[in-house]
């Protein structure tokens, strides 16, 4: 067996605060649960399985988008940098310029432990040559490196729009954290989900195979495993939409009738057609999403879009000060 260039650290993320974070989210008016909680290993499946979808055109345009530009995007990118990718539980875009860039070492951060690991096993086989580091962490949280690491220049991949995710405010202050742990002369990639068609942004959401529905649907699945709360899945639906005025998709748990849910000596009462918000994926135009750069004291050096304009991957750069 060859050596494995693969080490492991658990910065020990979910513990304790799934619990107290669904009772705060259920209490709010509206309610709401935070969406990294649909990454259990199930969720992460699941998710993986949207990505292959056709209706759900962002994981594939943007892959489309950096096998066609790589020359240009590595031609521009640290040599020898410390690769870091939030979310890159699947490992999987990197692999597309891994062999190009040639990074000093590779660090995928994911909440989803189990995932993450087998996922950099495999890219450890693959690719023999390549250093990774696994971080588990709540990445949406805080921005974190474990100790020891050497000192490199820093580029951060934040592939598949999870800045999405943020509302814009929140977003800024996320960017500006990015912009912290590269430091002075590092850069950040970046995929950015654009404003189009709100057919095309919904279908996208509620996809023909009800794959989005399953994924959604699957929060309340772990709720009852891993919190014995009771909701009853017959009772609830998958429901997203395109909120124009915030330009989001928001997806919602609809409940299909009035009913009482209890969870941990909690009970929640719903009424009919009430909904738990369990995701914004906001999108932005290119020049939108530029300006939340600068405001987080990034500097535009170049995006990248196919060619209908569904999708957009920015390369931002930490100004000197
Ligand atoms: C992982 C946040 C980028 O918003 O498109 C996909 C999650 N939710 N389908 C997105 C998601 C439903 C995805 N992000």
């Amino acid at each position: 067996m060859s050596e494995q260039k693969i080490h492991f650290h658990d910065m020990h993320p979910t513990a304790n605060d799934l619990l107290e974070d669904v009772i705060t989210g259920l209490q709010k008016s509206p309610r709401s649960i935070p969406p990294k909680y649909f990454y259990d290993e199930k969720g992460s499946q699941l998710f993986d399985q949207i990505t292959e979808l056709e209706d759900y055109y962002p994981a594939r345009t943007e892959i489309k988008i950096l096998q066609e530009c790589k020359q240009d995007i590595v031609g521009l990118l640290n040599k020898g940098c410390m690769l870091i990718e939030p979310g890159g539980g699947s490992c999987s875009k990197v692999r597309i310029f891994v062999n190009e860039l040639r990074p000093k070492m590779y660090v995928p951060m994911d909440i989803s432990k189990q995932h993450m690991l087998d996922s950099a096993e495999q890219m450890s086989k693959e690719i023999p040559w390549l250093d990774i580091h696994a971080v588990c962490n709540d990445f949406t949280f805080k921005l974190v490196l474990p100790e020891g690491l050497p000192d490199t220049a820093r580029v951060v991949f934040f592939p598949g729009s999870s800045i999405g995710n943020f509302h814009p405010q929140a977003a800024v202050q996320y960017l500006s954290d990015i912009a912290s742990l590269v430091e002075e002369s590092g850069q950040l990639l970046i995929g950015v989900d654009l404003k189009k068609n709100k057919n095309i942004l919904e279908r996208a959401y509620d996809d023909s195979k009800g794959v989005t529905a399953k994924f959604n649907m699957n929060m309340l699945t772990r709720l009852n495993n891993e919190l014995s709360a009771d909701f009853d899945l017959q009772a609830w639906n998958h429901y997203s939409f395109y909120n124009s005025e915030q330009g989001r998709i928001e997806m919602h748990l609809k409940s299909m009738c009035e009913q009482v849910v209890c969870i941990d000596n909690h009970e929640f009462y719903f009424a009919e057609n009430e909904t738990i918000h369990t995701e914004n994926s906001y999108k932005y135009t290119i020049e939108e999403f530029q300006s939340l750069g600068v405001e987080a004291g990034l500097c535009a050096e170049k995006v990248w879009v196919d060619d209908d304009n569904l999708f957009s991957v920015h390369l931002f750069s930490v100004k000197s000060k």
